[in-house]
Order: C-alpha cells, then sequence, then structure tokens
C-alpha cells in the first residue's frame, strides 16, 4: 500500500488523509477497455460513470421522480435514523463512499445526541471529502471530521479507530456488487467492528419491474445520459472517435441475479480506435456494453448474507411501502 499522506489545506477539526493514491484514470480506463471491451462479451466498470459530469449527472438522478431511492432512504433515515444510531452510542460515524455527504446531517444529528463528535467520510473523490469537510464543520461547531480518500474494496482495515463507532454504507451502493463482491466487502466491514460498534446498512428492496425499470429510465433520458457518459470519457482519456450517439441505453430485469442491468446498445456496426492506446474497438448492430448491475434484496436473504459475514441484522426500519430498507447490524460470531 502506498504510505499515507495528509494534504493541508483544510478547515481546522478537519484532517484528510490518502490511504490511496489512485491510478491515474488514463491507466485505469486502458486497462478496463482492454478487459472489458476486446472480448464476446462486453463490460465495463461503474467507477468510470464518474467524472465531473458523470456526478452531476448523477446528483440530478437522485432528484428525478421515477428515482425513489435516494428520497425514500432519506425519509427512513429521518424517521429512524435517530433510535438506529442511539441503538449504538457512537463515538464516531464512519461513513463509506460518503460521496457529497447530502444523507448524513440526519446521522450527523444522532451522532451529537449520543454524545460522538468525529464524522470519518471515506471516498474515493478527494474534491468531495474536501467539500464535504467544509460544508459540514462550518455549519456544526462540535464536529471534527476526519476524511480519507480511500478505495473500499482494499482500504477499510487501515481506517484509524476513534472509539466506538457506527460504520454506514448507504444509497444501495451495496447493490452495485455482485454477490461474491459483496461477501468480500462485508467481511471487509465486519472486521471493522468490535463488539458493541454497529454497521448501518441502505438497499433497495425487490419489487415489480413497473417501479423499478423506469427509476433507471426516466423519461428525460437523465440516465441515458449518464449512462452513455462513460463513453465520453473513454474517447476524452483515451483520445477515441466511439459514436457516443450510435449507443442505445437499455435496462432489464436480470432474474438470476434480481438486478436491474444498464447496458449500452449498438445501434449499427461500428469501428472505433482508441489512439492514446493504439486500440481498434469493433461493435455488431445490436451488441451490448453490460455497464452496471443495480441488485435489489429481500430481507431475509440480505439477513442471511449478513449473518455469513458475521453480522447480526438487529433492527430494520423500511418506508410504509416498502421499496428501501435501513438495516442496523452488529457483529455477531461467524455463522
Ligand atoms: N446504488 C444506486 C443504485 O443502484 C446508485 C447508482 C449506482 C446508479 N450506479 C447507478 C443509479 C447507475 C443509476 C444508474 O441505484
Amino acid at each position: 500500500m502506498t504510505e499515507a499522506m495528509t494534504a493541508p489545506p483544510l478547515p481546522d477539526r478537519a484532517t484528510l488523509t490518502r490511504l490511496t493514491e489512485p491510478q491515474p484514470l488514463r491507466d485505469a480506463l486502458a486497462d478496463a477497455v482492454q478487459r472489458g471491451l476486446t472480448g464476446p462479451d462486453k463490460w465495463l466498470e461503474p467507477i468510470f460513470f464518474y467524472d465531473a459530469r458523470g456526478s452531476e449527472l448523477f446528483d440530478r438522478i437522485t432528484e428525478l421522480d421515477e428515482y425513489y431511492l435516494t428520497r425514500t432512504e432519506a425519509s427512513i433515515l429521518a424517521r429512524h435514523g435517530d433510535a438506529l444510531v442511539a441503538a449504538v452510542g457512537p463515538d464516531e460515524l464512519v461513513e463509506i463512499g460518503s460521496g457529497s455527504s447530502s444523507k448524513t446531517p440526519v446521522l450527523l444529528d444522532a451522532l451529537r445526541a449520543s454524545g460522538g463528535t468525529c464524522y470519518v467520510p471515506l471516498d474515493i473523490s478527494e474534491s468531495a471529502l474536501v467539500e464535504a469537510a467544509e460544508r459540514l464543520t462550518t455549519e456544526r461547531d462540535w464536529l471534527t471530521v476526519e476524511a480519507y480518500v480511500a478505495d473500499f474494496h482494499r482500504d477499510l482495515a487501515a481506517v484509524p479507530r476513534n472509539g466506538r463507532r457506527v460504520v454506514a454504507f448507504l444509497g444501495s451502493t451495496l447493490g452495485n456488487l455482485v454477490p461474491h463482491e459483496r461477501k468480500g466487502l462485508l467481511a471487509d466491514i465486519r472486521t471493522m467492528l468490535a463488539p458493541g460498534d454497529g454497521f448501518l446498512l441502505g438497499v433497495d428492496l425487490v419489487k415489480g419491474e413497473d417501479v423499478l425499470l423506469p427509476a433507471y429510465d426516466d423519461a428525460q433520458g437523465v440516465t441515458a445520459e449518464f449512462n452513455r457518459n462513460v463513453l465520453h470519457v473513454i474517447n476524452r482519456e483515451l483520445d477515441g472517435d466511439l459514436p457516443v450517439d450510435a449507443f442505445e441505453h437499455r435496462v432489464g430485469w436480470n432474474h438470476d441475479l434480481e438486478c436491474v442491468d444498464l447496458e449500452l446498445v449498438a445501434t449499427r456496426d461500428i469501428a472505433a480506435r482508441l489512439r492514446a492506446i493504439d486500440l481498434d474497438l469493433s461493435f455488431e448492430s445490436g451488441e451490448s456494453i453490460l455497464t452496471e448491475h443495480s441488485c435489489k434484496f429481500r430481507l431475509p436473504d440480505l439477513t442471511q448474507e449478513l449473518a455469513q459475514a458475521g453480522l447480526c441484522a438487529a433492527q430494520i426500519a423500511t418506508d410504509p411501502e416498502e421499496r428501501f430498507a435501513v438495516v442496523l447490524a452488529l457483529p455477531a460470531d461467524l455463522a
């Protein structure tokens, strides 16, 4: 691992530490394109969605009528967040994949009510962390922020403790991992927890396709733009000429994995070249690139998945329609 470094320009009561020196985007993309776009089954890793434009489009997705997830999770936290956090009584709140920390304020109020003062956001985006640290400390004179630039696939164990902790993983980001990846991540999260700590997990639940599919295929086409943006990122970083408009956004329900699959489908035969890495790509008309899985959960299965990672689902809060759930899990013996 790269040696941790501390970057200075931050408000008082905030620190930022890099646990990960991010791989240059260009190298990471070149790898991903080689692995994902040169064989018969084409796929891309979702992490490349989030350049500046992608992050902006994603923020717009969270406000769409069809995209019920963000507002439903927020309503559950507004109603039950206090009690879920108070059940642990933490000194610190650690948030994995905190992004813009937009869902955090309600949890920070709960942290304060428990006498805790420390917020520990972990994210791959340094700029998002700095902005969140500034905003949250300015609004709260009692709060300290200890931010980490971290990759949740490998850095979780390196985050130092400041007493009893609640670890939050919200937004149904767990659903963007397939089962074997989830197993690894939940096991890593389990190692962050000591007896008395808690894990707060937000997940989207299985429901009808009439509700699920529009959430990823909105009438305004924002999600389609978000999906296609990954091709703009490739063109820009790898000096490519992929005809972005010749790819169509498609969503479908994957019965095996119980997830919504996002794809980009070639609407004609396409030949493209990525000059920066000297790579020719070709797509037949109708061929698709898988860009994201968004798995949906059933509570009994999720409880079992947690138990297999040594986590016991102690409390489950849902909205009245049971669209979304926030689970408080406590460390248990491994099943
Ligand atoms: N985890 C959320 C979800 O699956 C957010 C998200 C991740 C998302 N990737 C996305 C939303 C792609 C729309 C499109 O819904």
